[in-house]
Protein backbone atom coordinates (compact mmCIF):
# COMPACT_ATOMS: atom_id res chain seq x y z
CA UNK A 1 0.00 0.00 0.00
CA UNK A 2 2.43 2.50 1.02
CA UNK A 3 5.77 3.81 -0.42
CA UNK A 4 7.57 2.62 2.38
CA UNK A 5 6.39 -1.08 1.71
CA UNK A 6 4.79 -3.18 4.96
CA UNK A 7 7.37 -2.31 7.68
CA UNK A 8 6.10 -4.61 10.46
CA UNK A 9 7.61 -2.37 13.04
CA UNK A 10 5.60 0.69 11.87
CA UNK A 11 3.83 2.47 14.80
CA UNK A 12 1.82 5.76 14.53
CA UNK A 13 1.31 5.78 17.83
CA UNK A 14 4.92 6.95 18.86
CA UNK A 15 4.28 10.55 16.97
CA UNK A 16 1.14 11.02 19.26
CA UNK A 17 2.63 10.38 22.58
CA UNK A 18 2.58 13.42 24.75
CA UNK A 19 1.07 17.37 23.84
CA UNK A 20 4.70 17.78 22.76
CA UNK A 21 5.12 15.83 20.14
CA UNK A 22 1.53 16.17 18.94
CA UNK A 23 2.52 19.90 18.71
CA UNK A 24 5.76 19.09 16.77
CA UNK A 25 4.23 17.29 14.53
CA UNK A 26 1.08 19.15 13.05
CA UNK A 27 0.41 19.19 9.66
CA UNK A 28 -1.62 22.38 10.06
CA UNK A 29 -1.62 25.48 12.32
CA UNK A 30 -3.67 27.96 12.59
CA UNK A 31 -2.60 31.86 13.22
CA UNK A 32 -4.57 34.86 14.02
CA UNK A 33 -4.31 36.54 11.00
CA UNK A 34 -5.70 34.25 8.86
CA UNK A 35 -8.89 34.60 10.44
CA UNK A 36 -11.64 37.27 9.18
CA UNK A 37 -14.14 38.54 11.55
CA UNK A 38 -17.41 39.38 9.75
CA UNK A 39 -19.63 42.09 11.51
CA UNK A 40 -23.18 43.86 11.92
CA UNK A 41 -23.94 47.69 11.81
CA UNK A 42 -27.35 48.45 11.95
CA UNK A 43 -28.53 51.98 11.63
CA UNK A 44 -30.51 53.74 14.00
CA UNK A 45 -30.30 51.20 17.25
CA UNK A 46 -28.91 52.58 21.00
CA UNK A 47 -27.92 49.74 22.12
CA UNK A 48 -26.84 46.49 20.38
CA UNK A 49 -29.30 44.22 19.08
CA UNK A 50 -28.60 39.99 20.36
CA UNK A 51 -29.37 37.74 16.78
CA UNK A 52 -31.23 34.93 18.87
CA UNK A 53 -30.61 32.58 15.54
CA UNK A 54 -26.22 33.46 16.95
CA UNK A 55 -26.14 33.34 20.31
CA UNK A 56 -23.41 35.80 21.01
CA UNK A 57 -23.52 38.05 18.06
CA UNK A 58 -25.23 41.17 17.49
CA UNK A 59 -26.37 43.94 15.29
CA UNK A 60 -23.73 46.49 16.47
CA UNK A 61 -24.46 50.24 16.93
CA UNK A 62 -21.76 52.53 15.29
CA UNK A 63 -19.76 52.58 18.37
CA UNK A 64 -19.90 48.97 19.70
CA UNK A 65 -18.44 47.91 16.09
CA UNK A 66 -15.59 50.24 16.70
CA UNK A 67 -14.81 48.23 20.13
CA UNK A 68 -15.67 45.49 18.72
CA UNK A 69 -12.52 46.35 15.74
CA UNK A 70 -10.35 46.80 18.47
CA UNK A 71 -10.77 44.20 20.14
CA UNK A 72 -10.11 42.08 16.83
CA UNK A 73 -6.74 43.86 16.53
CA UNK A 74 -5.60 43.25 19.80
CA UNK A 75 -6.71 40.15 19.13
CA UNK A 76 -4.11 39.69 16.35
CA UNK A 77 -7.06 38.71 14.21
CA UNK A 78 -6.23 39.76 10.33
CA UNK A 79 -9.36 41.24 8.94
CA UNK A 80 -13.09 42.75 9.64
CA UNK A 81 -15.73 42.26 6.77
CA UNK A 82 -18.31 44.66 7.35
CA UNK A 83 -22.26 44.07 6.60
CA UNK A 84 -24.49 47.29 6.50
CA UNK A 85 -28.28 46.72 8.00
CA UNK A 86 -30.39 50.09 7.05
CA UNK A 87 -33.33 51.25 8.50
CA UNK A 88 -36.72 49.45 7.35
CA UNK A 89 -38.16 53.10 5.57
CA UNK A 90 -34.87 53.93 3.96
CA UNK A 91 -34.58 50.36 1.71
CA UNK A 92 -36.04 50.41 -1.78
CA UNK A 93 -36.06 48.50 -5.00
CA UNK A 94 -32.59 49.58 -6.02
CA UNK A 95 -30.80 49.35 -2.81
CA UNK A 96 -29.86 53.20 -2.52
CA UNK A 97 -28.64 52.45 1.14
CA UNK A 98 -26.14 51.06 -0.52
CA UNK A 99 -24.58 53.82 -2.74
CA UNK A 100 -25.40 56.84 -0.74
CA UNK A 101 -22.12 57.82 1.33
CA UNK A 102 -24.37 58.75 4.21
CA UNK A 103 -25.77 54.99 4.46
CA UNK A 104 -24.89 52.88 7.21
CA UNK A 105 -22.09 51.00 5.58
CA UNK A 106 -20.28 53.60 4.34
CA UNK A 107 -20.29 55.57 7.79
CA UNK A 108 -19.13 52.06 9.31
CA UNK A 109 -16.59 51.88 7.18
CA UNK A 110 -15.30 55.31 8.38
CA UNK A 111 -15.47 54.57 11.78
CA UNK A 112 -13.50 51.29 11.33
CA UNK A 113 -11.19 52.70 9.58
CA UNK A 114 -10.93 56.16 11.73
CA UNK A 115 -10.33 53.00 14.49
CA UNK A 116 -8.08 50.78 13.40
CA UNK A 117 -6.13 52.49 10.01
CA UNK A 118 -4.24 49.82 8.81
CA UNK A 119 -3.54 47.41 11.61
CA UNK A 120 -6.56 45.84 10.57
CA UNK A 121 -7.50 44.68 7.10
CA UNK A 122 -11.32 46.04 6.32
CA UNK A 123 -13.46 45.07 4.08
CA UNK A 124 -16.80 45.59 2.85
CA UNK A 125 -19.83 43.17 1.53
CA UNK A 126 -20.40 44.35 -1.99
CA UNK A 127 -24.29 43.04 -2.04
CA UNK A 128 -27.53 44.96 -2.36
CA UNK A 129 -30.03 42.44 -0.29
CA UNK A 130 -29.23 43.91 2.85
CA UNK A 131 -30.58 47.25 0.73
CA UNK A 132 -33.32 46.51 -1.26
CA UNK A 133 -36.73 46.40 0.05
CA UNK A 134 -37.48 42.55 -1.79
CA UNK A 135 -34.77 41.22 -0.31
CA UNK A 136 -32.49 40.27 -3.49
CA UNK A 137 -28.71 40.74 -4.30
CA UNK A 138 -29.59 42.66 -7.38
CA UNK A 139 -32.32 45.28 -8.95
CA UNK A 140 -35.46 43.51 -10.12
CA UNK A 141 -36.49 43.76 -13.86
CA UNK A 142 -40.05 44.56 -15.42
CA UNK A 143 -40.97 40.54 -14.81
CA UNK A 144 -39.50 40.33 -11.31
CA UNK A 145 -36.66 38.72 -12.08
CA UNK A 146 -33.06 39.50 -10.95
CA UNK A 147 -31.85 41.66 -13.84
CA UNK A 148 -27.85 40.89 -13.81
CA UNK A 149 -26.24 43.81 -15.92
CA UNK A 150 -28.67 46.64 -14.37
CA UNK A 151 -27.37 44.98 -11.34
CA UNK A 152 -23.62 45.24 -12.16
CA UNK A 153 -24.14 49.21 -12.51
CA UNK A 154 -25.31 49.48 -8.99
CA UNK A 155 -22.25 47.18 -7.91
CA UNK A 156 -20.14 49.92 -9.83
CA UNK A 157 -20.99 52.49 -8.05
CA UNK A 158 -20.82 50.25 -4.75
CA UNK A 159 -17.41 49.92 -5.47
CA UNK A 160 -16.88 53.69 -5.63
CA UNK A 161 -18.67 54.38 -2.34
CA UNK A 162 -17.29 52.01 -0.15
CA UNK A 163 -13.40 52.46 -1.10
CA UNK A 164 -14.21 56.47 -0.95
CA UNK A 165 -15.09 55.28 2.50
CA UNK A 166 -12.00 53.56 3.32
CA UNK A 167 -12.67 49.87 2.42
CA UNK A 168 -9.19 48.33 1.75
CA UNK A 169 -10.86 45.47 -0.15
CA UNK A 170 -14.20 44.77 -1.05
CA UNK A 171 -16.57 41.84 -1.67
CA UNK A 172 -18.63 41.54 -4.06
CA UNK A 173 -21.31 38.94 -2.79
CA UNK A 174 -24.05 38.72 -5.19
CA UNK A 175 -23.82 35.95 -7.92
CA UNK A 176 -23.99 38.02 -10.75
CA UNK A 177 -22.23 37.05 -14.23
CA UNK A 178 -19.51 39.84 -14.75
CA UNK A 179 -19.20 41.82 -11.03
CA UNK A 180 -15.57 41.50 -10.39
CA UNK A 181 -15.00 42.48 -13.76
CA UNK A 182 -17.01 46.00 -13.19
CA UNK A 183 -15.88 46.19 -9.81
CA UNK A 184 -12.24 46.32 -10.96
CA UNK A 185 -13.19 48.91 -13.62
CA UNK A 186 -15.21 50.98 -11.13
CA UNK A 187 -12.08 51.16 -8.50
CA UNK A 188 -9.47 51.91 -11.14
CA UNK A 189 -11.56 54.44 -12.97
CA UNK A 190 -11.51 56.38 -9.78
CA UNK A 191 -8.10 55.91 -9.45
CA UNK A 192 -8.15 53.17 -6.57
CA UNK A 193 -5.90 50.46 -8.12
CA UNK A 194 -4.76 49.81 -4.32
CA UNK A 195 -8.41 48.53 -3.38
CA UNK A 196 -8.27 44.63 -3.80
CA UNK A 197 -10.95 42.51 -4.66
CA UNK A 198 -12.37 39.18 -2.65
CA UNK A 199 -14.46 37.81 -4.79
CA UNK A 200 -16.88 35.62 -3.49
CA UNK A 201 -16.23 32.99 -6.51
CA UNK A 202 -17.95 29.73 -4.92
CA UNK A 203 -20.92 30.81 -3.36
CA UNK A 204 -23.58 28.05 -2.93
CA UNK A 205 -27.28 28.63 -2.64
CA UNK A 206 -27.54 27.45 1.06
CA UNK A 207 -29.84 26.73 3.65
CA UNK A 208 -27.58 27.72 6.45
CA UNK A 209 -27.68 31.10 5.25
CA UNK A 210 -30.50 30.99 7.22
CA UNK A 211 -29.43 32.76 10.81
CA UNK A 212 -27.69 35.40 8.73
CA UNK A 213 -31.08 36.27 6.84
CA UNK A 214 -32.39 37.59 10.64
CA UNK A 215 -28.49 39.16 11.49
CA UNK A 216 -29.30 41.37 8.25
CA UNK A 217 -33.23 41.87 9.08
CA UNK A 218 -33.96 40.54 5.17
CA UNK A 219 -36.66 40.99 3.19
CA UNK A 220 -36.19 38.21 1.53
CA UNK A 221 -39.04 36.11 0.03
CA UNK A 222 -38.46 33.20 -2.29
CA UNK A 223 -34.74 31.73 -2.98
CA UNK A 224 -31.40 33.04 -4.97
CA UNK A 225 -30.89 29.70 -6.81
CA UNK A 226 -30.81 31.71 -10.07
CA UNK A 227 -27.55 33.38 -9.04
CA UNK A 228 -25.81 31.23 -6.35
CA UNK A 229 -24.77 27.49 -6.91
CA UNK A 230 -26.22 25.20 -6.76
CA UNK A 231 -24.88 22.41 -3.98
CA UNK A 232 -24.76 19.32 -6.19
CA UNK A 233 -22.10 20.89 -9.25
CA UNK A 234 -18.50 21.08 -8.52
CA UNK A 235 -17.09 21.45 -11.72
CA UNK A 236 -19.35 24.96 -11.88
CA UNK A 237 -16.94 26.21 -9.09
CA UNK A 238 -14.03 26.10 -11.50
CA UNK A 239 -15.90 27.80 -14.29
CA UNK A 240 -16.83 30.38 -11.72
CA UNK A 241 -12.92 30.49 -10.56
CA UNK A 242 -11.24 31.05 -14.24
CA UNK A 243 -14.03 34.08 -15.02
CA UNK A 244 -13.22 35.70 -11.86
CA UNK A 245 -9.33 35.29 -11.86
CA UNK A 246 -9.48 36.35 -15.63
CA UNK A 247 -11.86 39.31 -14.23
CA UNK A 248 -9.04 40.56 -11.76
CA UNK A 249 -10.41 38.58 -8.60
CA UNK A 250 -7.22 39.43 -5.84
CA UNK A 251 -8.48 36.68 -3.73
CA UNK A 252 -11.26 33.80 -4.18
CA UNK A 253 -13.47 32.55 -1.41
CA UNK A 254 -15.74 29.45 -1.20
CA UNK A 255 -19.02 29.86 0.83
CA UNK A 256 -20.58 28.02 2.89
CA UNK A 257 -17.32 26.17 4.41
CA UNK A 258 -18.12 22.83 6.27
CA UNK A 259 -20.28 21.13 3.63
CA UNK A 260 -17.92 22.38 0.75
CA UNK A 261 -14.61 21.28 1.97
CA UNK A 262 -14.28 19.21 -1.47
CA UNK A 263 -14.39 22.29 -3.21
CA UNK A 264 -11.70 24.28 -0.95
CA UNK A 265 -9.77 21.84 -1.64
CA UNK A 266 -10.23 21.33 -5.11
CA UNK A 267 -9.91 25.25 -5.72
CA UNK A 268 -6.70 25.95 -3.42
CA UNK A 269 -5.15 23.37 -5.62
CA UNK A 270 -5.82 24.88 -8.38
CA UNK A 271 -4.71 28.27 -7.86
CA UNK A 272 -2.20 31.00 -6.89
CA UNK A 273 -4.26 33.66 -5.50
CA UNK A 274 -4.85 33.63 -1.83
CA UNK A 275 -8.10 30.98 -1.12
CA UNK A 276 -10.19 32.11 1.54
CA UNK A 277 -13.64 30.18 3.03
CA UNK A 278 -16.58 31.28 4.95
CA UNK A 279 -17.93 29.67 8.34
CA UNK A 280 -21.35 31.17 7.81
CA UNK A 281 -23.93 32.05 10.09
CA UNK A 282 -25.75 28.37 9.91
CA UNK A 283 -22.57 26.54 10.68
CA UNK A 284 -21.88 29.20 13.68
CA UNK A 285 -25.04 28.24 14.99
CA UNK A 286 -25.21 24.44 14.87
CA UNK A 287 -22.25 24.31 17.22
CA UNK A 288 -23.41 27.08 19.65
CA UNK A 289 -26.76 25.09 19.75
CA UNK A 290 -25.54 21.98 20.27
CA UNK A 291 -23.12 22.89 22.86
CA UNK A 292 -25.41 24.88 24.78
CA UNK A 293 -27.56 21.49 24.81
CA UNK A 294 -24.04 20.07 26.66
CA UNK A 295 -24.40 18.11 23.31
CA UNK A 296 -20.81 19.40 21.91
CA UNK A 297 -17.51 21.04 23.99
CA UNK A 298 -17.56 24.42 21.96
CA UNK A 299 -14.41 25.60 22.39
CA UNK A 300 -12.85 22.06 20.77
CA UNK A 301 -15.55 21.73 18.62
CA UNK A 302 -14.95 25.13 17.41
CA UNK A 303 -11.17 24.74 17.02
CA UNK A 304 -11.73 21.40 15.05
CA UNK A 305 -14.08 23.05 12.71
CA UNK A 306 -11.50 25.83 11.92
CA UNK A 307 -8.88 23.02 11.67
CA UNK A 308 -10.66 21.40 9.32
CA UNK A 309 -11.11 24.16 7.11
CA UNK A 310 -7.75 25.17 7.09
CA UNK A 311 -6.60 21.62 5.92
CA UNK A 312 -8.94 21.83 3.42
CA UNK A 313 -6.32 24.50 1.45
CA UNK A 314 -7.81 27.49 3.05
CA UNK A 315 -5.27 30.18 3.70
CA UNK A 316 -8.08 32.99 5.07
CA UNK A 317 -11.11 32.09 7.75
CA UNK A 318 -14.23 33.88 7.32
CA UNK A 319 -15.46 33.19 11.20
CA UNK A 320 -17.87 34.98 13.72
CA UNK A 321 -15.71 33.09 16.35
CA UNK A 322 -12.32 34.81 14.77
CA UNK A 323 -11.71 37.00 17.97
CA UNK A 324 -12.38 34.22 20.65
CA UNK A 325 -10.42 31.82 18.68
CA UNK A 326 -7.61 34.00 17.74
CA UNK A 327 -7.27 35.09 21.43
CA UNK A 328 -6.65 31.13 22.16
CA UNK A 329 -4.31 31.21 19.50
CA UNK A 330 -2.27 33.78 21.26
CA UNK A 331 -2.34 31.57 24.56
CA UNK A 332 -1.03 28.96 22.78
CA UNK A 333 -4.10 26.64 23.57
C1 LIG B 1 -25.07 38.37 0.68
C2 LIG B 1 -24.47 37.53 1.73
C3 LIG B 1 -25.07 36.49 2.45
C4 LIG B 1 -24.11 36.02 3.35
C5 LIG B 1 -22.98 36.79 3.19
N1 LIG B 1 -23.20 37.70 2.16
C6 LIG B 1 -26.44 36.00 2.43
C7 LIG B 1 -26.98 35.28 1.29
O1 LIG B 1 -26.36 35.10 0.25
O2 LIG B 1 -28.15 34.88 1.40
C8 LIG B 1 -24.32 34.90 4.31
C9 LIG B 1 -23.35 34.84 5.45
C10 LIG B 1 -23.74 33.92 6.53
O3 LIG B 1 -24.72 33.17 6.43
O4 LIG B 1 -23.05 33.94 7.57
N2 LIG B 1 -24.89 39.73 0.96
Amino acid sequence: MSVYGNFPGARPRRLRTTPAMRRMVAETRLHPAELILPAFVREGISEPVPISAMPGVVQHTRNTLRKAAAEAVQAGVGGIMLFGVPEESKKDAIGSPGTDPNGILQLALQDVRSEVGDDLVVMSDLCLDEHTDHGHCGVLDAEGRVDNDATLERYAEMARVQADAGAHVVGPSGMMDGQVRVAREALDGIGRQDVSILAYTVKYSSAFYGPFREAVGSSLRGDRKTYQQDPANAREALRELALDLAEGADMVMVKPALPYLDIVRRIADEVDVPVAAYQISGEYAMVEAAAANGWLERDRAIMETLTGIRRAGAGLILTYWASEAARWLQRGE
